[in-house]
């Protein structure tokens, strides 16, 4: 049980999930914010499927996620591309059921994601990419202790527009200092 009082599922990720994730995705801009340009739009069950196909391999290259609580999935992350040769992994496809959002359950499921890579699978390295806009991801990312290093400029395109994707990690060092350990202190804060 967490600090905020929900249960959090590490593995196995149960499919019967999916339909409630994909219901918090309204929209291709939506989709794409998101999880860039995994899916296509209009996204279907059967992307999702064949997406997670790589979490079911003898050596994963994709870890899958959930928050639930009274039986009810309310927020989802995946740690993928797993580089054995380099300890390193991406943070993604984070969400939060929208009815859900500014409760520091993003934050929270993170810390737990951070404790499996830094932990069970030992990575160095773990990053993301988020666009430039997307305030709460990026206070929810520095909060946990990920830092900026660089930005891939106009690197998305939805409609007529370009977005700029920043590039965030964390060290494995940095994680062990505390950065992204959750503590008492930084929970209560
Ligand atoms: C991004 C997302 C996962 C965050 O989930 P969450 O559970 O609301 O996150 P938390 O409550 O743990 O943290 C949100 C932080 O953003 C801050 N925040 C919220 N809206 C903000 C805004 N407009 N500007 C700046 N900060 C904002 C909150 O204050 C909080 O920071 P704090 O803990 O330092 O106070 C959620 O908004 C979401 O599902 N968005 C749609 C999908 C998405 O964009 N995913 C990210 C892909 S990279």
């Amino acid at each position: 049980m967490s600090p905020l009082g929900v249960a959090v599922e590490v593995l196995p990720f149960k499919m019967k999930y999916i339909p409630a994730i994909m219901s918090w995705v309204k929209t291709e801009a939506d989709m794409v914010q998101w999880a860039g340009h995994a899916f296509v739009w209009p996204m279907t069950q059967r992307q999702f499927h064949e997406h997670l196909r790589e979490s079911k391999a003898r050596l994963p290259s994709l870890y899958p996620f959930a928050l639930w609580n009274r039986g009810r999935v309310f927020a989802y992350c995946e740690l993928a591309n797993h580089q054995r040769n380099s300890s390193s992994a991406m943070l993604s496809r984070v969400i939060v059921a929208p009815r859900r959002r500014d409760k520091g359950y993003a934050t929270f499921m993170i810390r737990e994601v951070l404790r499996f890579g830094f932990g069970d699978l030992g990575l160095n390295r773990i990053w993301l990419g988020v666009f430039d806009f997307n305030k709460a991801a990026i206070a929810c990312y520095q909060r946990v202790g990920f830092v900026f290093e660089g930005t891939l400029r106009q690197s998305a395109k939805l409609g007529g527009s370009y977005w700029n994707c920043h590039v965030m990690s964390i060290l494995r060092n940095e994680w062990m200092n505390g950065h992204g350990v959750t503590t008492a202190q930084q929970q209560s804060g």
